[in-house]
């Protein structure tokens, strides 16, 4: 019964869930019974996240709302404001990004170049975020450095250097580089770089858990990285498979950095976010340069490849989609992981996240 209410006032539009005398925890209840789409809409709506963050506000939320406004109500569209108000004055949306989640495409036609279906995830699919960027977006990504000040941006940022250099040293890393040597380079660091996203969600989460206390928001950003990045592995994957010793060498970086990571982030999460937005720094300078290789003929057999299958459907490339695209789009979001991280680095780990769930902010 309470999610057959839930979809009437669903299907009446939020105006309608905000006017709703039932409480946050009823709807909770009545969600659980939605389908995937519908209980995505009622989460990710900000009207139904202000309710439960301003408990306070509830006797004035409930009042009726006025008849005569009802079926303007049910054609408006949802509201898009963030999840909650972006405090930090360097959290820009940009404007080719916006969330799509309640205009997905029909299917999997190319939406590159279409500003309005940028960003977001989409019904047809479980992922929990799909970054689609413009041409013009991704050609203006640069590598930026945003130099250590505080103690834990400089711990971070040698932290990073160290790992660099000790890296660059065991893999051969240098002016003569090829495909074969870049996709293992790509492959091995992507398989590094899913893990602190995970670790710190996974961490946030269980301090929500055992100290009964919301987590502000933090969790799903973190958990969109993540995913993010394992695409990027699995569709490099798609261009070389790694051999045993490859796969021996990821089982036994997983192993450290893992614990790791668990004990560095529980005892300063703000150096673990200075460190990963230093790594995408690295990350973001990486790909540069791959891309100027590309650009100068350095990698031939990448000049007139296809973009695997999987990257076209992640980023919603176009059929013709080249390596070079599929570059310019990962660049993309390691500079978006930069500057998530570098934000979290500042903050109070109680404060509330300034990033829309299933969007990308970029400076
Ligand atoms: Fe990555
Ligand atoms: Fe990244």
């Amino acid at each position: 019964m309470l999610a057959s209410a839930c979809r009437t006032l669903l299907a009446r539009g939020l105006p309608a869930v905000k006017a709703s005398p039932l409480t946050a925890p009823a709807l909770c209840a009545a969600a659980q019974r939605l389908t995937y789409q519908e209980t995505s809409r009622v989460f990710t709506s900000s009207t139904f996240a202000a309710q439960l963050a301003e408990p306070a506000k509830a006797p004035e939320l409930a009042k009726a709302p006025e008849p005569a406004k009802a079926p303007e109500a049910s054609s408006a569209p949802l509201d898009e404001k963030p999840f909650v108000e972006a405090d930090a004055e360097n959290v820009v949306m940009h404007p080719s990004m916006a969330r799509s989640e309640m205009h997905p495409p029909a299917d999997d036609q190319p939406t590159l170049g279409n500003p309005a279906s940028a960003g977001g995830k989409f019904a047809d699919s479980y992922m929990l975020m799909h970054p689609v960027y413009t041409k013009e977006y991704v050609e203006g990504v640069r590598a930026t450095h945003k130099p250590p000040v505080k103690i834990h941006e400089k711990v971070g940022y040698y932290g990073v250097q160290l790992l660099r250099r000790a890296f660059d040293a065991a893999t051969g890393y240098g002016s003569e580089m090829n495909e074969r040597k870049w996709l293992a380079r790509f492959l091995y660091l992507e398989t590094v770089a899913g893990v602190p996203g995970m670790v710190s969600g996974m961490l946030r989460h269980l301090r929500s858990l055992r100290t009964m206390q919301r987590d502000n928001g933090w969790i799903h950003t973190l958990l969109e990285e993540a995913e993010n990045e394992r695409m990027h592995l699995l569709t490099f994957m798609q261009l070389r498979q790694p051999g045993i010793l490859f796969r021996a060498a990821v089982l036994g970086g997983q192993a450290f950095f893992f614990n790791f990571y668990c004990i560095a982030y529980t005892l300063s999460p703000k150096s673990c976010h200075a460190f990963v937005g230093y790594l995408e720094e690295e990350a973001t300078k990486t790909y540069t340069r791959a891309i100027q290789d590309l650009d100068d003929g350095k990698l031939p057999q990448w000049t007139h490849l296809t973009a695997p299958d999987i990257g076209k459907k992640y980023w919603r490339l176009a059929p013709d989609a080249t390596m070079r695209d599929l570059l310019l789009a990962v660049r993309a979001d390691e500079a978006c992981h930069m500057h998530v991280n570098h934000t979290f680095s500042h903050l109070d780990k109680d404060a509330p996240n300034p990033f829309q769930p299933g969007s990308v902010h970029v400076p």
